[in-house]
């Protein structure tokens, strides 16, 4: 397998210990939730970036995880993680142009492996309908104990829900401030048609200052008791790009 170095930041200490919380409120979701899908209702909410530091953060918690990036209309991961490009990935694989074994690499955060997305195709939802993605799944499960999918906005293309239906639930990860509350009730309404419970809400991008304890708690209503309310991220904490 290919090793390669990538460039993580390590957020702060903050956003570290809400990290923890969200990876623990995760993990008593229940052991059979181990295929996890990231999306949000609107693009540049944080999913890539919250998936990312949640696979991190699995993976410093000495489980295996893989990070897959299906967000093939817009790979940002390798530029994000300081990789140059990379020669095949989820496209090429899906689209049968190489072996799985040549996609997955190992990195240079111990047990974490990535799938990086590969090259952008015009047909996205059809790649990811396939039956090739769901059994890549199902053979992915027998090696690692979490596997994060980075994904599409649900609110614009159809493509999580049609990952999610693989999936054992969905992140959904709302900018504080950002989404209207019908969108967001739209969106889980979306995932819930493809049979995909929603564990859990990231709030991102919250201003500490302006919200302090606000966030979390309201979440935490909305969604009712079963799913939890998870303030993570700080605005003083953004990514130099
Ligand atoms: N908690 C945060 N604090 C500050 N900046 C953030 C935070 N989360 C994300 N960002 C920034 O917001 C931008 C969008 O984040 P990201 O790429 O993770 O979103 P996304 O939902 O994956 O977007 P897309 O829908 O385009 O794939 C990036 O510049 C990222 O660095
Ligand atoms: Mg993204």
């Amino acid at each position: 397998m290919k090793k390669i170095q990538i460039a993580y930041e390590r957020p702060s200490y903050r956003t570290r210990e809400e990290l923890n919380e969200l990876r623990t409120n995760i993990q008593f979701c229940g052991d059979d939730k181990k295929v996890i899908v990231i999306t949000s209702c609107t693009p540049g909410e944080g999913k890539t970036k919250t998936a990312i530091n949640l696979s991190v953060s699995f993976a410093e918690l000495q489980k295996n995880v893989l990070l897959i990036d299906a967000d093939m209309r817009k790979s940002v991961m390798p530029k994000r993680l300081g990789i140059d490009g990379i020669d095949e990935g989820l496209s090429h694989f899906l689209s049968g142009q190489c072996a799985l074994a040549d996609t997955v690499m190992a990195t240079n955060i111990p047990r974490l492996h990535i799938l990086f997305g590969g090259v952008v195709v015009p047909n996205p939802t059809e790649l990811l309908s396939s039956e090739r993605f769901s059994s890549m799944l199902e053979s992915f499960r027998e090696v690692y104990d979490y596997i994060i999918i980075d994904s599409a906005p649900l609110g614009l293309v159809v493509d999580s829900s049609i990952i999610a239906k693989d999936t054992d639930g969905a992140l959904l990860v709302i900018e504080s401030g950002k989404v209207k509350y019908r969108l967001v009730q739209e969106v889980k309404r979306k995932l819930e048609t493809a049979d995909c419970s929603v564990l859990g809400v990231v709030l991102n991008k919250v201003d500490h200052k302006k919200n302090r304890g606000y966030y979390s708690k309201y979440y935490g209503k909305e969604y009712g008791s079963k799913k939890y309310g998870s303030y993570y991220g700080d605005l003083a904490d953004k990514e130099k790009e």
